[in-house]
């Protein structure tokens, strides 16, 4: 389904100019997002790193209800890495809290939206409260038939890939079967079960790097990085990253369909 282009509200100018250059009926299906830069831009006004955090939260709310509105089907925001318990410990402990003070406020926008929740993680291992206030907003949202938005906590893609392979060898335990793994088969396996693989990776902050974000699944995806800090990520920077991947040319390892060519291709994908 194709968003109409009055979907999202009221726009200003600089929004309007963007949205008649996007062309609606090719948007991205699934948007995944490395939120950085929430310390950076707390330093530069002098405040504490929490205070970027708490900013940030804003610019997930207007990506999430911007995506849903434009019926992406699938947004995917890295909230907190396995790597994240290294931080400081009142650090670690905010995050914790602003998410369920998150999950608590915004339940009702979710619902208007009808967007699903889901977790992708190892949530076994989060404090039992966050546990607690994740599963009611899965819960809550399962009927929701929109946008996917998936948080990523206490995420690693290694530890995903690890954790699929595991599921696989339980599933087998038992039956005997010792037939290969395919790619097919640790896909069903993944935390994102079910869902298209991201199409566009958006990085905030300038870094050029993954970090251990969606490795199996980003195999083909557009990479947008941006210098803007997450606390700065406006909707106007978000209709930016989706033109930007409408000019990208997705060949899949392939050529050009309109390219010239004698032969039909060898295989049905290349790399
Ligand atoms: C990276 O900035 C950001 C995080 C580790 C946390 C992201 C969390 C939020 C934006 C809050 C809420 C999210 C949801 C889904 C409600 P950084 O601290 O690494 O910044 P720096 O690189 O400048 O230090």
């Amino acid at each position: 389904m194709v968003a109409a282009p009055e979907t999202l509200g009221p726009v200003t100018p600089e929004e309007a100019r963007l949205l008649e250059k996007l062309d609606l009926t090719r948007l991205p299906r699934h948007v995944a997002v490395i939120m950085d830069g929430n310390g950076r831009w707390a330093q530069k006004r002098h405040l504490p790193r929490i205070a970027g955090h708490r900013a940030g939260t804003q610019s997930a709310r207007t990506t999430i209800e911007t995506c849903a509105r434009l019926k992406i089907e699938a947004l995917t925001l890295y909230a907190f890495s396995v790597e994240n318990w290294r931080r400081p410990k009142a650090e670690i402990d905010f995050l914790m809290q602003l998410l369920r003070e998150y999950l608590r406020r915004e339940i009702p926008l979710l619902q208007k939206n009808k967007i699903q929740m889901r977790f992708l993680g190892r949530l076994e291992e989060l404090p039992v409260a966050v546990q607690n206030d994740v599963r009611d907003a899965m819960e809550k949202t399962a009927g929701n038939e929109g946008m996917v938005l998936c948080v990523a906590l206490n995420y690693g893609g290694r530890a995903e890939i690890v954790d699929a392979m595991n599921a696989i060898l339980e599933e087998r335990n038992g039956h005997g079967a010792s037939s290969k793994v395919t790619e097919e088969q640790l896909s069903r396996h993944l935390y994102t079960e079910g869902l298209p693989d991201p199409d566009l990776l958006i990085r905030t902050s300038g870094e050029m790097r993954v970090s251990n974000f969606l490795l199996w699944q980003i195999a083909y995806a557009e990479i947008f990085v941006t210098e803007t800090l997450w606390p700065d990520f406006s909707r106007a920077r978000l209709l930016e990253a989706l033109l930007e991947f409408q000019k990208r040319e997705r060949r899949y390892g392939g050529i050009r369909e309109d390219e010239p060519s004698d032969e039909k291709p060898a295989r049905a994908a290349g790399h």
